[in-house]
């Protein structure tokens, strides 16, 4: 049995890590790895590689930044010919970027059965690129490993029901495995952090980072934080966000912020479990902060993780500056954390075991 798994944007490389680990450890299949290359920086790709300990790719397809038809049908073509070569049993997908999409639609043409994994997150906007990938992704996925309930209830909704599977999430499984290695004190002294109380702040979404308004409704915000609340805020910097901080002159909103580059996944995990809370518009980010124990302000009109709004862990909030200083006021009053909201961390063994069976 063969399977061809596909990542090429952040945090997919973070997911393949964890499955990858399992599979290397009880090899219930051969495995090969493309990397379409839509993340290409040291920082937002090799580093994953090297610290989450991931053989390198068979193939990388060198995709690069593009428009999303560039990039999703460079993603086509690349996965076209690499299932053409390799007749594996199935594909497998992660997540919502344009790497995932190119993918899958390369695969169900040559009706190779496609995998996805974090199937069912429907969030609005729908004009947002993601949600176009996740709702066609799982419309010609044969396999659905949905993190939550919820997830599965979305896709029943659409009458998706045939092959989906509640597994938890496997950046819990990878937050766990990985979590000895989160250096707190040390990545507090690489950032002069020592004794001071800070915010972990994170943005790179079209919706907040391509509107020159919405973009600087946050960075104001952001930038009120160490005046108003004493605490200071670190944002590691996306190549996108940087981009249009430049295109649309903001610089200055930035004054008041420690602007750091974009970090790895053992530096990011430490810096959050020092903090005092996150404020992101990652899907990721608002997970793994509740992993570590600290709460969210989701700078987005909606979440794929309801689980932790609904609960008031996590705090939705507009792109709005006094919206989101209001948010952090919330942020003082204590809230229960939710438990066991995405699994048991045994996520990876899951699916294996899963499609094992299936092919
Ligand atoms: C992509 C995904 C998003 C995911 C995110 C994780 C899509 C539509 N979006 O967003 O769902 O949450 O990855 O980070 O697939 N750039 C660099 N170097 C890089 C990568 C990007 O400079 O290594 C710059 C380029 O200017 C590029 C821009 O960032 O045009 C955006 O990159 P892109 O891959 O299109 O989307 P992301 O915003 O990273």
């Amino acid at each position: 049995m063969k399977i061809v798994s596909l990542v090429g944007a952040r945090p997919q490389f973070i997911k393949e890590a964890m499955l990858s680990l399992v599979v290397r450890a009880t090899h219930p299949w051969r495995h090969v790895l493309i990397n379409s290359g839509q993340h290409y920086d040291r920082a937002m790709s090799d580093v994953f590689f090297h610290e989450l300990g991931m053989p390198q790719p068979q193939y990388n397809l060198g995709v690069g930044s593009g428009t999303h038809a560039e990039i999703t049908s460079a993603v086509m073509l690349g996965v076209e010919n690499t299932l053409l070569a390799e007749k594996p049993d199935a594909l497998l997908v992660y997540g919502d970027t344009d790497t995932t999409l190119g993918g899958a639609l390369a695969a169900a043409k040559l009706n190779v059965p496609v995998i996805h994994v974090e199937a069912g997150i429907r969030m609005l906007p729908r004009e947002m690129p993601e949600e176009t990938n996740r709702v066609l992704t799982d419309r010609i996925s044969s396999q659905l490993f949905c993190c939550s309930r919820l997830a599965a209830e979305n896709l029943k909704s659409e009458g998706i029901v045939s092959g989906v599977h509640v597994c938890g999430d496997i950046m819990y499984d990878i937050f766990i495995r990985m979590r000895p290695g989160f250096n707190t004190p040390e990545v507090l002294r690489q950032f002069s952090l020592e004794g001071s109380s800070y915010i972990v702040a994170t943005l790179h979404r079209n919706y907040n980072v391509d509107s020159p308004r919405n973009l600087r409704e946050i960075l104001t915000g952001l930038a009120a934080i160490p005046a108003r609340l004493g605490k200071r805020v670190i944002l590691p910097l996306h190549p996108r966000t940087a981009k249009m901080i430049d295109d649309y002159n903001l610089a200055t909103e930035m004054r008041e912020l420690d602007i750091v580059s974009p970090l790895g996944y053992l530096e990011l995990m430490a810096l959050t479990a020092g903090a005092d809370f996150i404020i992101t518009d990652s899907g990721g980010l608002q997970k793994e902060a509740y992993y570590a124990g600290k709460r969210a302000i989701v700078v987005m009109p909606d979440t794929g993780w309801r689980e932790l709004t609904d609960c008031g862990w996590n705090i939705l909030c507009d792109p709005d500056a006094s919206q989101l200083l209001g948010a952090c006021a919330l942020m003082a009053i204590p809230c229960l954390r939710p438990e066991n909201l995405y699994g048991d961390g045994h996520a990876a063994e899951k699916i294996i075991e899963r499609v094992k069976a299936v092919f």
